[in-house]
């Protein structure tokens, strides 16, 4: 009886414990186990060659400053070359790395039919790739009954075509070698719907189903890993960088003081990197917890979302930011 009393206890005791870090959690708790407990980028990472695409700006920028820290060799792409010579600039002010170490390849997604050569000057250069970091992509914020069928195309070719094609001559690298890691920064949308990004929404979805296909065709090449991180709100230009209903109309800025800072989700893209895990998800309450809900109670999940999607979709009729504005009802 005894017994029972103190396994009661310590099993109550247990789901306080995990019910605090939930509440406390700013990505899913296999990756916040990874962090307390797993392989720390420091001891996985140094000395590898990581290829970031979209390492101008934003997420991408900010992994190549954390990489550039912890000695990894580094192959910059992006179209624009002047940000990514800035970026590279700094790497090298804030790291032990030699001027060698870093390779600046700029590079279109869109343009499929330059990726067989960037992938031969990277292997020309450092002679391996370790890793592909496949972060290169844009957003959208539009209705799609007033979205043109361009931004739909443009959506599919950035994120999803681009990073396919990408993949698949890195990856002819991987097999030949037996070995490397393919990092793809996919998005809570690539498995959650949410309103103003159904064309981006279709594209980080249509990528995480390749990705996970992928990752089944390579079961005879265990030293290969596939991962997909799945970001909520984070710091970055992705928003003012969003196509919106015609390909030449930009969007507005929005306040990114609630969002997650870039430094943060950057640290936990490594360590889902060095611990090699399949999906990662990376967001502050309470877009966590709809997290949560999509995989395990879909039926909550859909009746909520409706609840604050309807919100933003006002919101973002009236003219107010709907990204710094999912929860609340009445902006003037
Ligand atoms: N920030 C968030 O809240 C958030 C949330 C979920 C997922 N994500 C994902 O995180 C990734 C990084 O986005 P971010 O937030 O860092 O946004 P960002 O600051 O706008 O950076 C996007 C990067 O992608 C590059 N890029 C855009 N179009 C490209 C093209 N056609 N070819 C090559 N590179 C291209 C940009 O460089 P150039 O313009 O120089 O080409 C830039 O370096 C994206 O895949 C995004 O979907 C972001």
């Amino acid at each position: 009886m005894e017994l029972l009393c103190v396994l009661g206890a310590l099993c109550v005791l247990y789901f306080v414990f995990q019910l605090i870090r939930f509440l406390r959690a700013d990505a899913d708790l296999t990756l916040l186990w990874a962090e307390l407990l797993g392989h720390s980028p420091e001891s996985k990472l140094s000395g590898n060659v990581v290829w970031v695409t979209g390492a101008s700006s934003g997420i991408g920028e900010e992994l190549s400053y954390q990489l550039a820290k912890l000695g990894s060799r580094l192959v910059l792409s992006a179209r624009r070359e002047n940000e990514l010579l800035k970026v590279k600039q700094k790497c090298l002010e804030i790291s032990n790395l030699e001027d060698k170490d870093i390779l600046i390849v700029p590079l279109d997604l869109t343009n499929a039919s330059t990726h067989e050569a960037a992938t031969e000057n990277v292997l020309k250069h450092f002679g391996q790739i370790d890793v592909l970091v496949n972060n290169g992509g844009r957003s959208q914020r539009s209705l799609c009954m007033e979205t043109d069928l361009d931004v739909y195309r443009a959506l599919l070719e950035v994120n999803y075509v681009g990073t396919v094609s990408l993949t698949k001559h890195v990856l002819q690298h991987m097999v030949q070698r037996k070995k490397g890691k393919v990092i793809s920064i996919s998005s809570v949308t690539g498995f959650i719907g949410v309103p103003l990004s159904s064309g981006y929404a279709a594209s980080k979805h249509a990528l995480q189903g390749f990705l996970n296909s992928l990752r089944v065709e390579l079961g005879s090449y265990p030293d290969i890993t596939i991962s997909i991180v799945c970001p909520g709100p984070v710091q970055s230009k992705i928003v003012e960088n969003a196509y919106t209903e015609k390909i030449e109309k930009s969007a507005p800025t929005t306040d990114q003081s609630s969002k997650m800072p870039t430094e943060r989700c950057a640290r936990l893209i490594l360590i889902t990197i060095a611990n090699n895990l399949y999906e990662t998800w990376i967001a502050e309450q309470p877009f966590l917890a709809i997290c949560y809900l999509w995989q395990y109670t879909p039926t909550w999940a859909w009746w909520l979302t409706g609840k604050i999607g309807a919100r933003r979709i006002q919101n973002f009729k009236r003219g107010v930011d709907a990204d710094s504005s999912y929860f609340t009802k009445k902006i003037n």
